[in-house]
């Protein structure tokens, strides 16, 4: 049976092409979280950090920043990224068994990796490494379809190759949900409070082999047997090939933010 624990390394083995075809975030996120705290953090940290997409963008902050990533094949490839910049550090640990700063930081981010911390303990974790008022910023990406012939069409195709991952059976295949938490796990332990949603929406072109590419670093893609998975992108190939091979693909980034009240 897969575990959470399996899941989570699947990063690692496609850790160059990840960083090659993932995208980034846009600067309105950034945007979004400086106006959120009224003023630019003195320090960050991010959880999660994987190959730095959301450390690219928390970099331009211009403050400290310590990445937290526990997958040495994803931290080598921020390591490598980062290695002259003196601002940004990199740790390699979950982010449960990370050693926050005295006195905490006044930002905490973590870019669709949240969910990867775990579920009973992550709030007070977050909490602990805060100064008190200190924001934490959830983001991530919704991987949609600008266009909604295609995505049927390639429903089509999930429903007969690989049922399991079918987006009508369980909306988190192709689709990828964004990395959000749940307003209620944070404000309810007294914690946090304040939680505010955004959301800024962008359509990213990718041809059909490149589009292939960001569908292995699907966590729900690398785990199905490899002969199916092979059949299932060679059929999403042909619907895609066959409407012009380009996906035009939504990107709905989810910007969740709260500020540290106890
Ligand atoms: C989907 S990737 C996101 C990477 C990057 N932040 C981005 O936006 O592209 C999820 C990352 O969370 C990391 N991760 C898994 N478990 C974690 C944990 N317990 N603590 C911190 N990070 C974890 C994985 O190694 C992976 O790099």
């Amino acid at each position: 049976m897969t575990t959470q624990r399996d899941r989570r390394q699947v990063f690692g083995e496609v850790a160059e092409a990840y960083d090659d075809v993932r995208p980034g975030y846009p600067a309105q996120v950034l945007d979004l979280i400086v106006a959120y705290a009224g003023r630019v953090p003195a320090a960050v940290v991010e959880s999660g950090a994987g190959t730095g997409k959301g450390t690219a963008l928390l970099r331009t902050l211009g403050v400290p920043l310590t990445c937290v990533e526990p997958d040495p094949a994803m931290a080598a490839v921020l390591a490598r990224r980062f290695a002259d910049d003196d601002l940004v550090s990199v740790v390699v640990s979950r982010f449960e068994d990370w050693t926050p700063p005295p006195g905490g930081v006044e930002l905490l981010a973590s870019a669709q990796a949240w969910h990867w911390v775990d579920p009973a303990a992550r709030t007070g974790l977050a909490a602990a490494a805060l100064a008190p008022g200190g924001v934490f910023a959830v983001f991530g990406h919704e991987f949609g379809f600008a266009d909604d012939g295609l995505r049927e069409a390639m429903d089509d195709v999930y429903e007969r190759v690989a049922p399991e991952i079918s987006d009508r059976v369980d909306r988190a295949h192709h689709v990828q949900p964004a990395d959000s938490f749940d307003p209620d796990e944070l404000s309810g332990g007294g914690l946090f409070g304040d939680v505010r949603m955004e959301e800024v929406v962008t359509v990213l072109p990718y041809g059909t082999s490149r589009y292939l590419t960001l569908l292995t670093t699907f966590s729900r893609h690398r785990l199905l047997p490899e002969p199916r998975r092979a059949a299932l992108h060679r059929a999403l190939a042909e619907v895609i090939d066959a409407r012009g091979g380009v996906v035009e693909q939504k990107l709905t980034t989810v910007v969740c933010l709260t500020r540290r009240i106890g």
